[in-house]
């Protein structure tokens, strides 16, 4: 009786030592490396998914020129003849189905004219577009 009282004691003991580590942010050296050299991993991820993409989008942005998308949709997307793409683009399997095959006024871009990877690439440059300013933060549209 008495040793499991003993047991139930040394239990609680080890648990409010964890406890009060973890309250203090002690962390073992070890896995304090791991989170920096996770963190750093992450980082070079980050890094090289950001050069990527901005190499994308600066390839959207030419063939979106050079296929005349800008001819109907504006130089950035923004809308002429054809509607507005971006920012904010329907979802990337609505966009390509559409640009093959559309039901309106726009012509069809088959995969032998723009492939899926420079659609891609367009879609990339849409998203990256920024935002327009709200009314409230255009002066005139508040006299
Ligand atoms: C000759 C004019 C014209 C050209 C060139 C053109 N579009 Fe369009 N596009 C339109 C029009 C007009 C619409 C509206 C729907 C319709 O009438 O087909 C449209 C609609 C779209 C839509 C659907 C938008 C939505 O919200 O549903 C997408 C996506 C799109 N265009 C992408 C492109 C891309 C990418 C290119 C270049 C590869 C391009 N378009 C070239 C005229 C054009």
């Amino acid at each position: 009786m008495k040793k499991v009282a003993m047991t139930k004691r040394g239990a609680l003991f080890a648990l409010s030592v964890v406890t009060i580590c973890g309250l203090l942010g002690i962390v073992p050296r070890s896995a304090q490396a791991q989170t920096t050299a996770k963190a750093e991993h992450a980082d070079a991820q980050a890094a090289r998914n950001d050069s990527a993409s901005a190499a994308k989008i600066e390839n959207g942005k030419k063939l979106f020129t050079n296929d005349g998308c800008y001819e109907c949709h504006g130089h950035m997307a923004q809308g002429g003849t054809g509607p507005r793409l971006g920012p904010d683009p329907i979802p990337f399997s609505a966009f390509l189905q559409y640009v093959r095959h559309p039901a309106g006024s726009m012509p069809p871009f088959t995969s032998k004219v723009v492939s899926d990877a420079e659609f891609a690439d367009i879609y990339a440059f849409i998203s990256s577009l920024p935002q327009p300013p709200k009314a409230k933060d255009i002066p005139l549209l508040n006299q």
